[in-house]
């Protein structure tokens, strides 16, 4: 091999092990927690009189600077300076001349890259959960119009009860408002500041971590050096949050594209959210929801790999934990855009009542109902109205009817033992009254659903 061209192979590998080992790419974005951190710590230092008020004016100038220059898009990132962290302190002392080089006093990358990410984290949860609380918004919105809308409620994918579309959509709400709570309850956990833990067991220097946590908004410094720089369940837990988050977008995405399909027919979503095919003209695709599904796979994907990195790592700082940015920014990313996304096609989407009332009267919904009417009213043993039940519903069929349609008539002549059954029964076979009866706490009826959407409403107004 020639010298040129041996050169060439040992400047390649070196160039292959930067970009190897660097993650300026990535950790690039967490500049802003960076420097807010830098500042904090620069303060403490001072008031500690580890460095002078002079020098800690001069780095927060500089700091505020670098900002500046990142900000603007002037700031050049280079693989020279492995991540965020030394390009910030790099770029400093560039401008600030020693006194940059102070910075660095009493702390370490790896304190300072769990105080970066847990900033991040902690502003992501915070934003993240007010998208949730928007979203609830519309469903308990769009239930206050609906909660005397007729659907048939489903178990199995088959017709069971009557209920109404209003109550479908509360459960919605219901669920998006566990996730805003468990969005909640990570971030009191996990609000505490791991600056100051240095490499892995702290400093000899006087500082004082609880100014520090306290000037970052933490509630206070974590208890063990060690365990955090080692920690990532801040991370994961958001990985889980944004999952479980996902599982129900990605729900209620398989229920909207069910219900926009032919065999449905029960709403329309707005054209603007909805794709044509490039073969068939007469096409409307749900590609949005589907997306929406599809997305949740990803996402799930992102826990799982950090869930993998995390496992058998020995304490305490290890170079595996540099894999846990990337896919918590594409959570991020793509939570963020599912929800914004999603909060537009349920407030777009028109509700077909009509056709909602009609698949009503398919499949005998209120079959139920004339079997608790026998129980009730006539103290029926159970198993005998039900099957009694079955005889008006195949009278029903033979007439090519719902259950709900039957007239006094054809009820009295389904079966002897109905001969005499009183005329009320056809109103209590109907689908409004059936969904109405089921009036216990949570239940479907307007009534009970107009109960849920007041308690949303309130609580709306008091987070
Ligand atoms: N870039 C590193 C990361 O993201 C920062 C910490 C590096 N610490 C170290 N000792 N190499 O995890």
């Amino acid at each position: 091999m020639s010298k040129k061209n041996s050169q060439i192979l040992k400047n390649t590998n070196a160039e292959l092990l930067d970009l190897f080992n660097a993650s300026i790419m990535f950790d690039k974005k967490l500049y802003s927690q960076d420097i807010r951190g830098s500042i904090a710590h620069s303060k403490m230092l001072a008031l500690q009189n580890i460095i002078t008020v002079e020098e800690q004016n001069q780095i927060e100038k500089g700091l505020l600077q670098v900002l500046n220059e990142i900000e603007s898009g002037e700031f050049k990132f280079s693989l020279e300076y492995e991540d965020i962290h030394m390009a910030v302190e790099n770029r400093l002392t560039e401008i600030i001349g020693d006194a940059g080089k102070r910075l660095h006093t009493a702390r370490s990358r790896n304190d300072q890259v769990c105080t970066d990410f847990t900033l991040y984290v902690q502003e992501k949860t915070k934003s993240i959960q007010s998208q949730i609380k928007e979203l609830i918004s519309t469903f308990v919105d769009l239930a206050s119009k609906h909660t005397t809308t007729l659907m048939p409620g489903m178990t199995h994918l088959q017709h069971a009860q009557p209920i109404n579309f209003g109550y479908h959509m509360m459960a919605y709400a219901n669920m998006f408002k566990r996730d805003f709570e468990r969005f909640g309850s990570s971030f009191e956990r996990n609000n505490y500041s791991p600056l100051g833990s240095a490499a892995l067991a702290g400093t000899p220097h006087n500082i004082d971590r609880f100014k520090t946590a306290e000037l970052l908004g933490f509630y206070g410094p974590t208890q063990n050096a060690m365990d955090s720089v080692s920690n990532r369940d801040f991370a994961l837990e958001l990985l889980f949050n944004i999952s479980t988050t996902m599982m129900h977008i990605s729900r209620i995405s398989e229920e909207l594209i069910l219900w926009s399909s032919y065999e449905f027919r029960f709403v329309r979503m707005s054209d603007m959210y909805a794709t044509t095919s490039s073969i068939m003209p007469q096409k409307k695709n749900p590609d949005v929801p589907e997306l929406l599904r599809g997305k949740t796979g990803r996402v799930y994907g992102n826990l799982i790999s950090l869930l993998t990195v995390m496992k058998s790592l020995p304490l305490a700082y290890n170079k595996d934990t540099q894999e846990d940015k990337e896919g918590v920014f594409d959570s991020v990313e793509t939570i963020e855009i599912s929800l914004s996304i999603l909060n537009e096609v349920i407030k777009t989407m028109i509700v077909n009542v009509e056709n909602m009332a009609n698949a009503c009267k398919i499949g005998h919904l209120t079959a139920t109902d004339l079997a608790d009417y026998l129980v009730q009213k006539q103290n029926m043993p159970f198993r005998e109205a039900y099957y009694l039940t079955k005889e008006v519903v195949e009278k029903a069929n033979s007439l090519n009817k719902d259950i709900s349609e039957l007239n006094i008539n054809e009820i009295r002549t389904s079966s002897n033992e109905l001969a005499n059954i009183d005329e009320e029964i056809v109103s209590y076979l109907s689908l409004k009254n059936s969904m109405n009866s089921r009036n216990s706490f949570g239940g479907t009826s307007t009534l009970e659903t107009e109960k849920q959407v007041e308690g949303f409403k309130n609580w709306l107004k008091s987070e």
